[in-house]
């Protein structure tokens, strides 16, 4: 990636409260970038937002996506040349539950997204942030391409699959006409990093658990996912935006980006290794009592990333686990957190720039 493309860019990004957006943002003020984020208040108590004082280095607007006038006003208001939507209901658990609202904030939440862009004269390029799971599972070993058809058993991965084609008809009927937009799609695997703790993820159970001591129960230990850390994820982003800031015919389109083949690891293997990393940590196996289907395999194939971008994961897992439970460390320390993701942020960064 190149540092200097991002200085005094004007970024507008949905979602930043969360736990991807949170690091996006601390990144991307770190770069010099003008970034304005729009987004619920933070849905957790404790959470990366307020933890690391992401706010104070942009203009953080709170609100609704489902409100379509609110996010237009918004986004025409910050002038921005790059988007990228993150603001998702992202919980496969949740959306059994609130399908309604999955479906509503993740499938309309982007079409209004799409219609403020439409309708602004300032932006150049739009990542919009989807999922390996939008994909139709057939729970092969054989990594998905970009170019196989959506899906998704249950309404989080299938409102994913929507938001892709949702994407695609936009860019082939508004942004490949005339005054010409890039727009491409982010598909990422089980991003893990510090600062997560919504419900249903595998990382926060274990750090709401072994930082008060309790023994964690895990679900589905054999299913295998392409773990990767948030920064890798993020890394992948902001080399394709600038791609497509530049060259937005070639670099328009759908990306996945995933680990190694290697790391592509079950359930049961994080939890040991990241109980390892953590010290003093206890957890036990348990029948799933709602019998929700998950996926058993999900894996990337990655090639297109890493020939077109030139992107690879820079962190092993083993490296993932062992920064992660560095930052949860510091949390529960009652460590400067802001300082701690600043340091993993630059540690990340001087591997990735040359
Ligand atoms: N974390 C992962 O493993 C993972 C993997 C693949 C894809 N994703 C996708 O990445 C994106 C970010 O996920 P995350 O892990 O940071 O989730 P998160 O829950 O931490 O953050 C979600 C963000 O979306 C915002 N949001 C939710 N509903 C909203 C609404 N109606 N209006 C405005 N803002 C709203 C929240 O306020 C928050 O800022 C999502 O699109 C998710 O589907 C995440």
């Amino acid at each position: 990636m190149t540092p200097a493309f991002w200085k005094g860019k004007r970024v507008f990004i949905t979602g930043h409260t969360g736990f991807k957006g949170g690091w996006l943002s601390l990144w991307l003020q770190a770069l010099g970038a003008e970034v304005t984020g729009f987004a619920l208040d933070p849905a957790t108590d404790p959470n990366l937002f307020s933890s690391a004082q992401v706010g104070q280095g942009m203009c953080s607007i709170i609100g609704d996506i489902r409100d379509h006038a609110a996010l237009s006003a918004a986004l025409t208001e910050a002038k921005p040349e790059i988007v990228v939507h993150m603001a998702a209901q992202p919980l496969v658990r949740y959306s059994y539950h609130h399908p309604v609202e999955t479906y509503q904030t993740n499938v309309m939440g982007t079409v209004h997204l799409l219609e403020a862009v439409r309708s602004s004269d300032s932006v150049n390029s739009v990542l919009v942030v989807t999922s390996d799971k939008c994909y139709e599972n057939r729970e092969r070993k054989q990594g998905y391409r970009e170019d196989e058809a959506m899906g998704g058993f249950d309404p989080y991965s299938s409102s994913k699959g929507c938001a892709e084609l949702v994407v695609a008809a936009y860019r082939k009927s508004f942004f490949d006409q005339g005054r010409r937009i890039a727009i491409a799609t982010a598909r990422a695997g089980n991003v893990i990093g510090g600062g997560d703790w919504s419900e249903d993820r595998l990382i926060p159970d274990m750090v709401r658990a072994f930082s008060s001591a309790q023994c964690v129960s895990i679900r589905n230990p054999g299913a295998v996912r392409p773990w990767q850390h948030v920064l890798d994820a993020l890394h992948g982003y902001l080399l394709l935006l600038e791609r497509m800031y530049e060259n937005p015919g070639r670099f328009s389109g759908a990306w996945n980006f995933g680990p190694e083949d290697h790391d592509a690891r079950d359930v049961g293997w994080i939890v040991a290794r990241f109980a390892d990393y953590w010290g003093d940590a206890h957890w036990q196996i348990e029948q799933d009592a709602e019998n929700l289907h998950e996926a058993g395999l999900l894996t990337l194939d990655c090639s297109k990333a890493r020939n077109k971008l030139n992107w690879h994961p820079v962190l092993t897992l083993e490296q993932t686990l062992a920064w992660i439970a560095d930052w949860y460390h510091g949390f529960y320390d009652g460590a400067d957190i802001t300082a701690i993701s600043s340091e993993q942020l630059a540690l990340f960064q001087s591997r990735v720039v040359q």
